[in-house]
């Protein structure tokens, strides 16, 4: 089984395009919060530091459970697990408690184009095994190829913070 801790690490985006807000929803997991922007030290982290100087960072968040398919059904439809009742890697949200609107599907609801890529939802079965679309997405989410990327340079229009590191 595919088990991930629970903390999740957040960082939210918004930049004005056109006069209308974009959101961008970075989301991680089996990660502690020991990174520059949370003020610990002793982690020189110049280029997530740069992102969340631009971003919205929350400083205080929870695990909801220490498994990321019932932490990301949490908080992606605003609800606790003893709502969701999603407390393991294959369980979907709609089928066993409720057929809950996600923060994603309230944006594509209101006139977003909604796109995933990587992972979002917990996949497979915990996501209905669609990554929750057509309900959250406007197009089928992307899963780029881990092999593919693993090596490719990421970033290359950011400066970092201290360009020495
Ligand atoms: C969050 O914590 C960091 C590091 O301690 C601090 O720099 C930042 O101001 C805090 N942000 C908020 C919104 O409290
Ligand atoms: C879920 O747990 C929270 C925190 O213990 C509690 O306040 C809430 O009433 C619970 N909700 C349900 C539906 O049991
Ligand atoms: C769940 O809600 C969506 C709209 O948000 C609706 O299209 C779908 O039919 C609903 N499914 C069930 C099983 O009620």
């Amino acid at each position: 089984m595919n088990i991930c801790h629970g903390l999740l690490f957040l960082l939210v985006l918004v930049t004005i395009s056109e006069g209308k807000l974009n959101v961008l929803l970075i989301v991680a997991d089996d990660l502690r919060p020991s990174l520059g922007c949370y003020g610990y030290e002793p982690l020189i982290t110049p280029n997530i530091d740069l992102l969340a100087s631009q971003s919205v960072v929350f400083n205080r968040t929870y695990a909801q459970q220490a498994i990321c398919g019932p932490s990301r059904a949490s908080f992606l439809t605003s609800r606790r697990p003893n709502t969701t009742h999603v407390y393991d890697q294959h369980t979907y949200w709609r089928k066993r408690r409720g057929n809950f609107t996600t923060l994603p599907q309230h944006l594509k609801n209101n006139g977003y184009v909604t796109f995933s890529v990587g992972k979002i939802f917990h996949p497979g079965a915990a996501s209905g095994k669609t990554d929750d679309y057509p309900y959250s997405w406007s197009v089928p989410p992307y899963h780029p190829s881990t092999q593919q990327y693993k090596m490719a340079k990421v970033c290359t229009t950011l400066t970092p913070v201290n360009s020495e590191i």
